[in-house]
């Protein structure tokens, strides 16, 4: 165990006292934001920003969570067209030309396992920003940092997580973190066709995690206190036949809640399709804005204990 560099996985977190100190930066940050008052700790350090998908979240919170700690930005409008893998460059030089200009580089790819691979070539750290159908651990930190804020604590909860368990990135990186917590039931929302992959059960039966396999959400809405609801993932799918089949299998909407607890909360990472009706947004219980909110104090928080060798991992 050591301070690593790179952030492929959430499985690299080793314990819950890391994502606690993480929980207190991040805190500090908001705090200092809000005061006006934050400490310029990565002054004359560049982020390069890779998105091979689009973003919206993940890359601008990125970009101006370094900038608020007093760094600097490269980026290139979507990588896949403008960057010279359209001339057939690999990932692998383009992570060796991005090292010699930047501190970091902010990863989001396509395929699942990009981000390991560029980090086997690269000497700074690699963030995964999302890999395919693989991870996306900044969004579990920091939708776990928002059940804590939203909740006062992760154990003893009853968490739902809806929607595409199967290609959903986010929800594979939050499950790794779940796991981490005790006296947790999980439930795991999806249609048939969409079912978590077994690789991501066999991490919650190692840790003796309670969770259940459910198709009619209607059947533990009274029973939750995390609603983890995901979007349908479109570009995953090989055929738009094949993705119509599926969309819109669970809507939230006003009449859905009403069976809810008076004090369970609604999470998404964002963005929505129509999994979640805007009717719900002013529900007190709609923590998704918040949430969004909550990712730019978590990545300065995590970018600052990066550079400054503050979070131990674990070796992958
Ligand atoms: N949640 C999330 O990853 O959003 P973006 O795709 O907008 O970055």
């Amino acid at each position: 165990m050591g301070g690593l560099k790179h952030i492929i996985s959430t499985k690299q977190f080793l314990d819950t006292s890391i994502l606690e100190n993480l929980f207190l930066v991040a805190n500090q940050m908001e705090n200092e934001d809000k005061n006006k008052k934050i400490k310029q700790t990565l002054k004359g350090k560049i982020l390069a920003s890779l998105f091979y998908e689009p973003s919206t979240r993940t890359r601008f919170s990125f970009e101006v969570a370094i900038q608020k700690l007093g760094g600097k930005v490269i980026t290139t409008e979507s990588a896949s067209h403008f960057s010279s893998v359209t001339k057939g460059e690999s990932l692998q030089d383009t992570i060796k030309i991005l090292q010699e200009y930047a501190d970091v580089i902010i990863l989001r790819h396509n395929k699942e396992g990009s981000a390991q691979i560029a980090a086997d070539v690269s000497s700074v750290p690699i963030i995964n920003a999302g890999d395919g159908a693989g991870e996306h651990p900044t969004q579990a930190l920091l939708d776990i940092y928002t059940i804590k804020k939203e909740k006062g604590k992760i154990n003893d909860l009853n968490i739902a997580l809806v929607g595409d368990l199967l290609y959903g990135r986010t929800v594979h990186s939050l499950l790794n973190l779940l796991s981490l917590y005790s006296a947790i039931k999980i439930y795991l929302v999806s249609p048939p066709e969409l079912k978590l992959p077994q690789k991501y059960k066999d991490v919650l039966i190692q840790e003796n995690i309670q969770f259940e396999e459910v198709e009619d959400i209607k059947k533990i809405l009274n029973k939750i206190d995390v609603i983890y609801v995901t979007r349908i993932q479109r570009e995953r799918f090989l055929s738009q036949k094949e993705y119509e089949q599926v969309k819109g299998s669970y809507i939230i909407n006003k009449e859905v809640i009403k069976s809810l607890k008076e004090d369970a909360i609604i999470m998404h990472p964002l963005p929505r399709v129509d999994e979640i009706s805007p009717e719900v947004d002013d529900d007190k219980r709609a923590a998704y804005f918040r949430q969004a909110r909550n990712g730019l104090y978590l990545r300065m928080a995590l970018l600052h204990m990066l550079f400054n060798g503050e979070l131990k991992q674990r070796r992958l």
